[in-house]
């Protein structure tokens, strides 16, 4: 064989020749774009920056050493062949038991049958659009809601409609669009607590009126829980699934797809997340994670089970206290400095409030503006909306600001604003 055809074969001299790679990629990566998030947390490592972008934990509460002591133990003794071997793409069994009993406690009974460990719950979204949505099928989702679920589903090519959970839209107005867009309405999408972007939480008679919805479109449920433990005050409400559950009479008869993660309460770099569902959801969902990456690491999974069986509730009460206290400084802040025309969330719980400016401002030239003169960073609300609307708006995260770091943050975005 030539020097040349080997090159070719490598694709080394291909590469080199310019590609034009685009006409080789599938359809459904036409809408994969680069999260303006994600690209944006990559610019913001300057250290004179007071940043509410990242949407993230603050690294100073993860349970590190706690973390260490799991590692070294799963490393040691008998569990070190099965913490570094291959396992069962359903997850690690304790893992799954207890969460069965933290299932139970938010009112959800079910067995271990009906869990399956993700790799994050991010994983679980993706997992699900894969599922569910064939090209041109309908998603329901919130106007704004989770930018990662829409990059999740976008790969399946779906359409998107509007959810309204406090709105009376007919399930026959709904299907008729979907039909119109050549496709059927397979789910909706809820974050019912605490949601990514807004913070805001769903009452029980919206959840309730996601459930008539769905039954009546007879469609599923994905209920993305990842800040569900974060509540700061007022009172639980209980997820989709238990709601559905207490309709139905037990986990087989319900459409909610739960997706729980430890990302917010334990540690995000574990990616370890969790789907709870009915049997034959779960099943295919396992078949999924086969042909994926067989299963989440195990050796992570059993860190995770052991700082969560050692402490969960301590751990989480611990993060609590911290965020409850720089959600109070923002939202003070935010009243101090904010001119008037501004308004916004007053989250129960989470990581986020969520800013409606006067129609005339852009957050994108804001930010832009902002980190010129002032410094401060947040995320510009138009990329959470599946419709390409809500150029007034911004998502500020408190989760990683000192509560001095947030009154100076919010006095400067003040200054901006008031300069718009
Ligand atoms: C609403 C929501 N869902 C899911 C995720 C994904 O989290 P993970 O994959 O780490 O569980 C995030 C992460 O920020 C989120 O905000």
């Amino acid at each position: 064989m030539s020097t040349q055809m080997q090159a070719d074969l490598t694709g080394t001299t291909i590469a080199g020749h310019g590609l034009d790679w685009p006409q080789l990629f599938a359809t459904r990566a036409e809408r994969m774009k680069a999260s303006e998030i994600r690209e944006l947390l990559k610019l913001l490592d300057q250290p004179d920056v007071i940043s509410f972008a990242g949407g993230i934990p603050d690294p100073a509460l993860f349970p590190a050493e706690a973390f260490g002591a799991a590692l070294t133990s799963a490393l040691s003794g008998d569990s070190k062949g099965a913490a570094l071997q291959y396992s069962v793409s359903e997850g690690y069994k304790p893992l799954r038991d207890w969460l069965v009993t933290r299932m139970a406690s938010l009112g959800v009974e079910c067995s271990a049958d009906n869990i399956m460990i993700t790799s994050g719950s991010q994983q679980a979204l993706d997992y699900l659009g894969k599922l569910f949505l064939s090209k041109g099928d309908t998603a329901l989702v919130g106007w704004p809601t989770y930018l990662g679920a829409l990059q999740a589903f976008n790969a399946y090519e779906p359409s998107y409609d509007r959810l309204t959970p406090l709105g009376n839209r007919s399930a026959a107005d709904y299907r008729e669009t979907a039909a119109a867009n050549g496709g059927k309405v397979k789910f909706a999408y809820a974050s019912a607590d605490f949601a990514n972007p807004t913070g805001e939480t769903l009452p029980e008679s919206a959840r309730n009126n996601i459930l008539d919805l769905a039954e009546e479109l007879d469609i599923a449920v994905i209920e993305d829980a990842a800040y569900q433990s974060l509540r700061y005050d007022g009172d639980e409400v209980p997820p989709l699934l238990a709601l559905d559950i207490q309709r139905n009479g037990g986990i087989e008869n319900t459409r909610t797809i739960y997706c729980g993660s430890f990302s917010k309460t334990l540690a995000p770099g574990l990616r370890v997340g969790w789907v709870c569902a009915a049997k034959p959801v779960i099943s295919k969902l396992v078949l999924m994670k086969q042909a994926a990456d067989l299963h989440s690491a195990t050796l992570n999974q059993m860190a995770i089970h052991k700082v969560a069986s050692d402490g969960f509730d301590a751990q989480v009460a611990k993060i609590k206290a911290t965020y409850h206290a720089r959600r109070d400084a923002m939202l003070a802040a935010l009243s101090r400095h904010m001119p008037e025309g501004v308004t916004w969330t007053k989250p129960d719980g989470g990581m986020f409030v969520w800013v409606t400016l006067p129609e005339h401002f852009d957050g994108a030239a804001l930010l832009a503006e902002s980190l010129k003169t002032e410094r401060v960073a947040f995320v510009p609300g138009k990329a959470f909306f599946a419709d390409g609307s809500g150029a007034n708006t911004i998502r500020l995260s408190f989760s990683c600001a000192s509560e001095a770091m947030i009154e100076e943050g919010i006095k400067r975005l003040g200054r901006v604003v008031r300069g718009g």
